[in-house]
Order: structure tokens, then sequence, then C-alpha cells
């Protein structure tokens, strides 16, 4: 969004002392070539809070917060980036030329699009819901389900009417144009340039997003027609991988788990018993993006799926993407019913509840899934076995955790841990964060949500960045997939970009030319102490740890991507 030129603000933010403006907010005491205080941005008792004259950066070690002058005034202030370069410029006495609006002008179109989306389809929710309210199908069909009114009402069913344009007209009387409703997927065109609706008898499922906006909705067949299950078109503002079913009403539990299910009924029957801490996702598998909203809401998922064999391998997979995601999973199991929603109905609340506390940590339910389908007292069928497994133990990053299954499976199986390990392809590395970085790494924990091998990128950059000859002698080493795809990887481009002209790093016209959002990690590695006496010691270290991390991604992924032959080649490389 370049509403100015990058080295005016780069200029704004040089000659605005990080010390004199975070001053006038928050009281600083000097703790070595920084000064610390308690954070403005989150409640603390004590100080977590750093700012880096020298650096120009402010950083918070507890919430994690971080940035510039520019970025500080913004959050303090709660003021666009707009709003702060102005101020931050005037202060400075710097003139600013009129502002380039083009990028933001396109931006606000966007969300001026998709809100208009929002409000087509909360017209048309109220309508299916008026639709289902006179419909004696779709409330027989309901009833059956055992769904009253008061539980329809809270999720917002409804009823598509058997109709070519019930829908369409509604929304056009309504003011909308045709294109807008197709937007809304809530039409769809045939070859003659006809447009009829999209939804026609079937009961309907609103799908909403984290902010309570409807993105879509699923609409299901009331007999055994297919498709079973009909969702809105992926568009503007509907996308199946990357939103959960009822997420707007888990969330606002605030519950510590959240019970993770396949199908609409399944979250609606558990609701209805009072587990409004369960999602479900939109009839595919589960996607890592998914797994990170999660993760910004609980702490752990509990995975029920249904317990055909499809829903077995689903649970597998899943399981691969929490784990990536460094997200606790747990699986409970359900004999009794084909899905969720059957057992509540049948067995009660009392079964499920006793399912549910009942439930195996994600590897344990592995041990014991495999465990029937091998007859492990056949030597042959004993090593089928431990392969399988063994692609989820590379899977575990706490060294503790694995101790813990390697013994568990050691017992079982009367194989050596040392076995299991060399199997593993582990040989038990020194992580160099465990010398070197224990205050940082420590200090860093609390923020959370950074995987292992991010921790050790940033460790990396932030040698990288305080050490230019460290990039001169080994930057040939650093390919760009070590680096991941995200923001890490941004500033690592950054960093080799410079250093590759024969440059130095310039902070504030590094903030500058990141984006936006890659601020508050630039300024996180900016505050890693890099004080270690072995510098190369050190950079080696970590590039060493990071080779292996990174190995290991590429086993997930191969993993979650199903490619046994593939994943077997790799690890016996490595062994
Ligand atoms: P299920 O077939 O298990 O459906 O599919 P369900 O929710 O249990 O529905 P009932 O109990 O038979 O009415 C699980 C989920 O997969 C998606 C839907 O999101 C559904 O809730 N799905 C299923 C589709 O998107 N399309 C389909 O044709 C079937
Ligand atoms: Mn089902």
């Amino acid at each position: 969004m370049p509403l100015f030129p990058d080295h005016l603000i780069q200029e704004v933010a040089e000659k605005n002392d990080i010390y004199e403006l975070v001053s006038q907010y928050v009281s600083l005491k000097r703790a070595g070539s920084s000064y610390v205080g308690l954070c403005p941005f989150h409640n603390e008792k004590t100080p977590s809070f750093s700012v880096s004259p020298h650096k120009g950066i402010f950083h918070c070690f507890g919430c994690g917060e971080g940035g510039n002058s520019i970025g500080f005034l913004m959050k303090i202030e709660n003021i666009s980036f707009y709003e702060a370069v102005t101020r931050l410029a005037e202060r400075a006495n710097i003139e600013l030329p009129k502002p380039d609006t083009t990028d933001f002008d396109r931006g606000n179109e966007k969300k001026k699009e998709r809100e208009l989306v929002y409000a087509i389809n909360k017209d048309a929710a109220t309508k299916f819901y008026e639709n289902l309210k006179t419909s004696k199908i779709a409330i027989e069909y309901f009833k059956n389900r055992e769904i009253d009114g008061a539980w329809a009402k809270k999720f917002w069913l409804g009823f598509a009417k058997d109709s070519w344009d019930d829908m369409f007209v509604y929304l056009k009387d309504k003011g909308y144009t045709e294109s807008d409703i197709l937007k809304a997927g809530l039409i769809t065109g045939n070859d003659n340039g006809k447009f009829y609706d999209r939804f026609r008898n079937r009961v309907i499922f609103p799908i909403f997003d984290e902010r309570d906006n409807i993105i879509g909705f699923g609409g299901r067949v009331l007999n055994d027609d297919k498709p079973k299950y009909l969702n809105s078109s992926e568009g503007l503002v509907f996308s199946k991988g990357k939103n959960l079913f009822s997420l707007n009403n888990a969330k606002r539990t605030r519950a510590d788990f959240v019970i993770l299910v396949e199908g609409y009924m399944d979250v609606i029957a558990l609701a209805m018993n009072g587990y409004t801490n369960t999602v479900a996702t939109l009839g595919t598998a589960l996607t890592p993006d998914q797994a990170k909203i999660l993760k910004k809401y609980f702490k752990e998922v509990v995975l029920c799926y249904d317990s055909d064999s499809a829903g077995r391998t689903a649970t597998n997979r899943a399981i691969t993407i929490m784990r990536q995601t460094d997200l606790k999973a747990s699986v409970m199991y359900l004999s009794g019913g084909k899905d969720p929603d059957e057992f509540i109905k049948k067995m009660g609340k009392d079964a499920f509840n006793s399912a549910l506390e009942a439930r195996k940590t994600d590897i344990t339910y592995l041990i014991e899934y495999y465990r029937e389908k091998y007859e492990i007292n056949i030597d042959g069928q004993k090593v089928a076995y431990i392969d399988e497994l063994i692609p989820y133990l590379l899977l575990i990053t706490n060294p503790v955790e694995l101790d813990v299954y390697v013994n568990k499976l050691a017992n079982l199986t009367e194989i050596s841990t040392q076995s299991l390990y060399s199997q593993l392809g582990i040989k038990k590395v020194n992580s160099p964060q465990k010398i070197t970085q224990a205050k940082t790494i420590d200090k860093n924990k609390i923020q959370g949500g950074r995987s292992k091998v991010d921790i050790t990128r940033e460790s990396l950059l932030a040698l990288l960045l305080s050490n230019r000859q460290l990039y001169e002698h080994y930057g040939k080493y650093l390919s760009d997939d070590l680096f991941g795809g995200g923001v890490l990887l941004d500033i690592f481009l950054y960093i080799k970009s410079v250093y590759e002209e024969g440059k130095n790093i310039d902070i504030n016209l590094m903030m500058v030319s990141l984006k936006e959002d890659n601020t508050k990690q630039l300024a996180r590695i900016l505050s890693i102490d890099t004080h270690i006496t072995d510098e190369i010691k050190a950079f080696k270290d970590y590039l060493k740890t990071l080779k292996e991390q990174v190995r290991r991604e590429k086993i997930y992924e191969t993993l979650s991507a199903g490619n046994v032959e593939q994943l077997n080649d790799m690890i016996k490389k490595n062994n």
C-alpha cells in the first residue's frame, strides 16, 4: 500500500526517535543498550516490553507486538498507517506530498464488494428461514432429525423452495443486481444466459465466518438424491478450506478444546446437547489454514469423525496436519453410531461424555489403531506395524514426548528403543538453541504459536542481520527453500538482496520495504539477543538444525500427501 514513496516513510521513521516516542506512553528503564518497560499492549506485572533506540524498534516478548515508530503510533493510538505517517512527519517537520491512493482505493473496493455479498447472504438467509416456517415438508424433515424451532432459529436453518427463481426474484426485488447475486453464488447461469436459483428444494445451513458474516450456504436434499449436500460456489467470500461451520459459536464458548466433526448435522446435534464448542469442516479434508484458525481459539482439538473407514483415514490425516501446526490433537472413538449425530441420539449425552473423557492422545490412538491391523507376533507384521507408525513419530518435535511414545512402542513390540530411534533416523542432535540461546528462547516461549523450525529460522536471520560477514562466508549454503514460504522467506530474500549488492542493512528502510504485516516479525527477530561469543559456531549449529528440521518437514508433507513410496525413500536416504 505505497501511499507515500519509500524513502519518505524511511525518513519519517528515522527522524522520530523511538525512545522519545515510546517514553510519552510508557515509562522506560535502561537495560544495556536498550530500554525496558511494562507493555502497553497487554496486561503484565513484570516488564517484557523492550525498545532499542539503536535499531529503531520496539518489541514485546510477552505478547509479540513489535515494529518501528510508525507501527508503535498506529497501535497505541489505534490509527491507520496513513494517519501515523502524517502525524510523525509533522512532528519531525517533514513535508509530505499528496498521497498516491490508487492501491488504497482498490483495497477499499474489494472490501465493499465483500460487504455487499455478506448483505445479500444475510437477506437470503432471512428468506430461507421464512420459507422454512411455512414449509411443511422442511419442518417435517427437521422434526424427524429432532431439531425443533428454537434450534433451527439459533443456527438460522432454512429451506430453499422447489422453484427456479424464488430467491432470484426476491433478491432482485430487494434491489440487488444480477451480477451481485451471481457474485454471492446464489444463482447459476445456463447456456442461454438465463439465471436460476442454485439451491432448490433443499434444507439450508448458513455458514458464518469468525466475525458472524454469512459467507455461504450448505443445502441438503430431503431424500436420498445426489448430491446430498450442495455448497455455495467458491468465490470472493466463500472458501471451503479457510472456514469452519459454527466456528463463530464455538469461539464464544472460550473452551479449552474444540470438537471437530465431519458434518453440519453432527455440529447441531452436539450443540443441542451442550457441546457448543463443536465445529465441522465444509466437506473437504482438514486444511492447514483451518488448523491455524483453530489454534487461535483453542488449546486442543478433539477429533470426532465418523466411525467408517473414510472417517478413520481422515482422522489420521488431520493428526498429521495438527502436528504440523503444533496444535494438540486427541481422538475420541464412538462405537455405537456411524457419526456423532447418530451416536448422541442413540446412546445419549452421558455415553458421549464418557467417550469424550476417554479420548486418547493422537499418537496413543495411532499406536492402538494400527495395532488392530497387524498380528505383531508374526515377525514380518511386527516390522510393518512399526513402519506404519514411524512417519507419525517423526511428527513429534518435543524430545520428551517422543521418548514417551518410543518407550511405549518398545514395550509393546519388544524392540529396543535404540533400534526405534535409529529407524527414525534421529541422531540425537544437540540443538544449539539449548546452548547459545536458552535465555531468548525461554522468553519467546510465552508467545507460543511459532513452530520450532521457525524459531531456528529466526535465530539464523538474527545472526545474519547482525553480521554481514556470516553471509559472505556461508551465504552459498543458504538456499531459499530453507526459509519456508512466508514472512521469513521475504525477510531472508531482502537480506540476501542487500548483501549481494555489497550494502549494509538499514533497519528503517527494511521496515518500509517489507509488507506491513511483516514488520512485527522483523522486530521480533531484531530483538533476539545475538551477543553470542562464537557467532560462527552458533550460525553453523543453527544451519545444521534447520536443515534437519526442513528435511523432517518435507517428510510430513509427503506424509500428508499420502505418498508412501517417496516417504520410505526419504527416510532410508537419511539412515
Ligand atoms: P456426511 O455425508 O457425513 O453428512 O458428510 P452429514 O452431515 O452426516 O449429513 P446427514 O446426517 O447425512 O444429513 C459430511 C459433510 O460433508 C459435506 C457436508 O459438509 C457434510 O456435512 N458433504 C457431504 C458435501 O459437501 N457434499 C456431499 O454430497 C456430502
Ligand atoms: Mn454424517
